[in-house]
């Protein structure tokens, strides 16, 4: 089988991760593979059966009940299957995001998920977005790159994007969950929030969108022929 070409995505929340992601996927005639997405499912599950996100006892027992797929569907979109249910819009929740991110500490959850992560970049060419994709999911990735933002640009991004879905936001209170969670994720003792050393950083704070993917596609162009 021929070596797949992985864009590897790193960086923390609101830093334009997943629609910088999806958009080089499309272009390149790659998978997009949202690995948060996966945590957040986790976390949903847990959250159903009324597991606390921090109680590993619960965690370990209840882990093996869940049975999780990704699909992708005529458009390229990825699907998250829940045994055997379609959660894709569920877990997209303020409370699930921070549920994810304590979720997402526990060893036992990570390793259950790394096979899956890895396994579609042996299959597919990936554009794959997290947080320890370039550290320890794909260590060697074709290309990496690390997408950051201040705090507080990655605020406005996300509650312009919770507006524009209509729901509620409220700038203050979003600010301070990004905050936390980028704590939470860098702190972590496995896999956390952290720039691999071969990784390029590029900080979005002042880009827009078509911005961010120029300057990407230059990056990569350096190593894959585009
Ligand atoms: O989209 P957003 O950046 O808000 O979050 P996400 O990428 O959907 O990830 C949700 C949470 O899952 C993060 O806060 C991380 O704690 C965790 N996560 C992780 O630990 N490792 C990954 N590869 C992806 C997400």
């Amino acid at each position: 089988m021929d070596k797949k070409i992985s864009i590897a995505i790193d960086g923390p929340a609101g830093a334009g991760k997943s629609t910088i992601a999806r958009r080089l996927a499309k272009e390149l005639g790659y998978y997009y593979v949202d690995t948060g997405a996966i945590y957040r499912t986790v976390a949903y599950f847990l959250d159903l059966w009324g597991v606390s996100p921090k109680d590993i006892d619960g965690v370990e027992r209840y882990i093996d009940e869940l049975t999780l797929n990704i699909e992708y569907d005529e458009e390229g979109l990825q699907h998250m299957i829940m045994n055997g249910m379609d959660v894709t819009n569920d877990i997209r929740t303020p409370e699930i995001s921070q549920k994810a991110s304590l979720v997402a500490a526990h060893a036992v959850v990570r390793e259950m998920l790394l096979d899956m992560q890895r396994d579609l970049a042996k299959e597919y060419n990936v554009v794959m977005d997290g947080r320890d994709i370039g550290t320890v999911v794909l260590p060697k990735a074709t290309v990496k790159i690390f997408l950051t933002a201040s705090p507080e640009v990655r605020a406005q991004r996300r509650t312009d994007e919770l507006i524009a879905k209509g729901q509620k936001a409220n700038y203050k209170q979003i600010l301070e969950q990004i905050k936390q969670r980028d704590y939470q994720d860098t702190h972590r003792e496995i896999a956390p929030l952290k720039m691999a050393r071969d990784s390029i950083k590029l900080d979005t704070s002042e880009l827009d969108i078509e911005g961010v993917l120029a300057a990407m596609k230059k990056i990569i162009s350096d190593k894959v022929a585009l």
